[in-house]
């Protein structure tokens, strides 16, 4: 049988984890740091509590349980591989639930977004496509743009390699190894602005320093005519 694309593919990794009372560990820890920045990442970009918020594979709501008492209430979407994974984290997470109806969590496996309204404005996919192949980059990007005739920006992060090292593993900034073909992913950026574009997007490297050495992109749709 061949490898699971991701930890998170491997048959009952959720059940498992989530048994043990994981549902922090699952996002790959780091709860307080990563929620900030994500945080502010956003607040630096200019998400108002009015826009309409999507969280693509937002796991147990490390950013959610910051950005639910931001937006006005409902305001917030979430979608994940395991509607379990985002179930306990709305549980165990969320301090006031009264600002979030539970149907704004979605389970999704494949960027499909059943469910959720054309309205929403502003989207993170963080740490969601480090852990995939690049043709689920481009599956995701083009649906998001198909998905989302609102959307101003969709910010999302990758792990890139130099182009004379992508053959092999790569030691990212803060120590993680990444990989050509498995999980943690590494792509060659020229790769990853083409596929951006190719979906419709104006995509733009932003300078924050991610943990794991991920890099942030903010990807804008291009006016289709
Ligand atoms: C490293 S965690 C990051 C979670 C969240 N974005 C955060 O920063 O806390 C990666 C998440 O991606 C989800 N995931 C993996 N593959 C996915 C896919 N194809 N569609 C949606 N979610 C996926 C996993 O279940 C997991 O919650």
């Amino acid at each position: 049988m061949s490898d699971p694309i991701s930890p998170y593919h491997k048959p009952g990794f959720y059940d498992e984890a989530l048994a043990k009372g994981r549902h922090r560990d699952i996002v790959g820890g780091r709860w307080e740091e990563t929620g900030l920045i994500q945080m502010q990442i956003l607040l630096n970009a200019g998400l108002e509590p009015h826009h309409q918020f999507l969280d693509i594979g937002a796991g147990s709501l490390r950013l959610g349980c910051r950005l639910v008492p931001y937006l006005l209430p409902n305001h917030y979407w979430a979608t994940d591989l395991s509607g379990a994974l985002l179930r306990r984290g709305y549980e165990m997470e969320l301090a006031d639930k009264t600002r979030l109806s539970p149907d704004h969590l979605i389970e999704d496996a494949n960027f499909a977004f059943p469910a959720l309204p054309d309205t929403i404005t502003h989207a993170m996919a963080f740490a969601v496509f480090t852990h995939l192949p690049l043709a689920h980059l481009a599956h995701g990007l083009a649906r998001i743009r198909a998905a989302f005739r609102a959307l101003d920006w969709v910010m999302f992060t990758v792990f890139v390699a130099p182009d004379d090292q992508f053959d092999q593993p790569f030691r990212q900034p803060d120590g993680v190894v990444t990989h050509p073909g498995r999980a943690p992913w590494h792509h060659r950026l020229g790769d990853v602005l083409r596929t951006a574009q190719a979906a419709g997007f104006h995509p733009e490297t932003l300078p924050t320093e991610l943990p794991r050495g991920q890099l942030l992109i903010r990807a804008t749709p291009t006016i289709s005519g």
